[in-house]
């Protein structure tokens, strides 16, 4: 990976970071950078002990039959792996949607916008694709910024009703009347 100091230059726009599809070969580096990046709590804001649930969440998600390999994307740096994102195959009641997550970047280089370009990436993807939308279990403080807006307020339920406005939807153009009811993630997210 590029050194600190040559980040905020490659992080220019038209400079050196790439966002690409994952491949079957990054995933030891994905894992690891997922590790570091929810290596404390985005729930409690503590240190985890022991590997996060996400890194066992997240080697599930690439051998599930959920999988969409193009909406698994990575973004890189001089060759290094600095952030990724995972959509899944999940519903609405029985129409088909995403769900988001994880996402993370390494910890040296967050809040530099790595986090946006997945997001809005995966946006450009699923939208590209004729998916009706995405839904997310995250910070009402930070995906808002990118179209997401409280699930219930669009019609969609969050898997537990605890999950209030944390549960988060973004409209894609594809969007139909159909969508309606609660939503189900792909499987994995279920043994959590
Ligand atoms: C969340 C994460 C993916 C964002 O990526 P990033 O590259 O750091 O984010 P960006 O640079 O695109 O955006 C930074 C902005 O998002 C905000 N932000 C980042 N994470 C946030 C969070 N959990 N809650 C609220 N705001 C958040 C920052 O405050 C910053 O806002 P500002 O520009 O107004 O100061 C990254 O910080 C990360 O990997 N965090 C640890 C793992 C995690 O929490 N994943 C998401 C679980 S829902």
């Amino acid at each position: 990976m590029a050194g600190e100091t040559d980040i905020d230059a490659l992080l220019q726009p038209g400079r050196g970071i790439v966002l690409r599809s994952e491949q079957h070969q990054d995933r030891a580096e994905i894992l690891e950078l997922t590790a570091q990046a929810f290596s404390i709590s985005p729930v409690t804001g503590q240190a985890v002990e022991g590997t996060p649930v996400e890194v066992g969440l997240l080697r599930e998600l690439f051998e599930c039959g959920e999988y969409i390999p193009e909406l698994s994307i990575v973004a890189e740096i001089d060759g290094g792996i600095v952030g990724h994102v995972i959509s899944t195959r999940g519903w609405v009641g029985d129409e088909p949607f995403l769900g988001l997550g994880p996402i993370g970047v390494a910890p040296a280089v967050q809040r530099r916008g790595i986090g946006s370009a997945l997001l809005q990436e995966t946006a450009e993807r699923a939208a590209a694709a004729g998916e009706p939308g995405i839904a997310l279990l995250g910070s009402p403080g930070y995906y808002p910024r990118f179209g997401y807006v409280p699930a219930v307020s669009l019609g969609v339920r969050p898997p537990e009703a605890g999950w209030g406005d944390h549960f988060q939807v973004l409209a894609l153009p594809g969007w139909h009347d159909g969508v309606r009811g609660t939503f189900r993630f792909a499987a994995p997210f279920g043994r959590l």
